[in-house]
């Protein structure tokens, strides 16, 4: 049972306090009966609630991709930084998202919400080694050994070297003012604290620009730097398996 002000703003109907206007304004009937106050409680799985005669259907969890750009930190709140939490609207942000897992400062790219406190708990759990995808861009080049180095797992100054992770070296890239830029991607299995700047590092290599490309079957795709999507039914069950 849930009081109907908290299941009309559970489904993204609007603030508690816009949805106790619509309730004021006799535009929501559960099962039929105009609801008259904001304190009763309805059965979410059971009754048929109505705002301006259409049915509403609640869901209890959601899940979003935000691309994430550099220079917002991963927290619900900072008081010097701008949060990922602030490139979600209020309707979203009701539904109590929280990021899974976390990016740097600077590192940009993909970063998955959801108010799914069971799912986030299995995604995060040391034992569920979802695969990530980075691209790094290097201040030289990757030693070549560097492959089959990570492949075997690499020492970053934590108890145990990392788990096996992918390392495909790109083609040295050059524009048109004569600037190199040595690139790389990086697959890793885990979430320890900056894994991909310390694994470069252990090879010699400074990170100067990272961006995450994808998480398991999630990737970000065209999705413009600031702007956030819901996932599709499949990537969602994807995520469940
Ligand atoms: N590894 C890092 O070093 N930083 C990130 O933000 C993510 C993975």
């Amino acid at each position: 049972m849930l009081r109907i002000d908290k299941y009309l703003a559970d489904c993204g109907l609007g603030t508690r306090s816009e949805v106790k206007k619509y309730i004021k304004s006799k535009q929501i009937t559960v099962n039929g009966e105009v609801v008259a106050k904001p304190e009763l409680k309805i059965d979410e799985n059971a009754d048929e609630v109505c705002f301006k005669g259409h049915p509403i259907t609640y869901e209890k969890y959601v899940y979003y991709l935000l691309h994430k750009p550099a220079g917002c930190v991963t927290a619900k709140q900072d008081n010097v930084h701008k949060t990922v939490m602030e490139y979600f609207s209020e309707d979203v942000l009701a539904k109590d998202i929280a990021p899974v897992g976390r990016l740097d400062l600077d590192t940009e790219g993909l970063l998955l919400f959801t108010n799914d406190g069971p799912l986030t708990h299995h995604l995060l759990s040391p034992t569920h080694h979802i695969p990530k995808t980075y691209y790094a861009v290097l201040d030289k080049e990757v030693p070549t050994s560097a492959v089959e180095q990570f492949k075997e797992g690499v020492d970053i100054g934590d108890d145990k070297p990392t788990l096996p992770a992918e390392l495909v070296i790109l083609p040295i890239e050059t524009d048109e003012d004569g600037n190199v830029f040595y690139s790389a991607e990086l697959t890793i299995h885990e979430g320890r604290f900056h894994q991909v700047k310390r694994m470069f590092e252990a090879v010699g290599c400074t990170v100067t620009y990272l961006k995450r490309l994808s998480m398991g079957a999630l990737t970000l795709g065209d999705l413009p730097k600031g702007e956030y999507r819901k996932l599709t039914e499949e990537e969602v069950a994807t995520l469940q398996k």
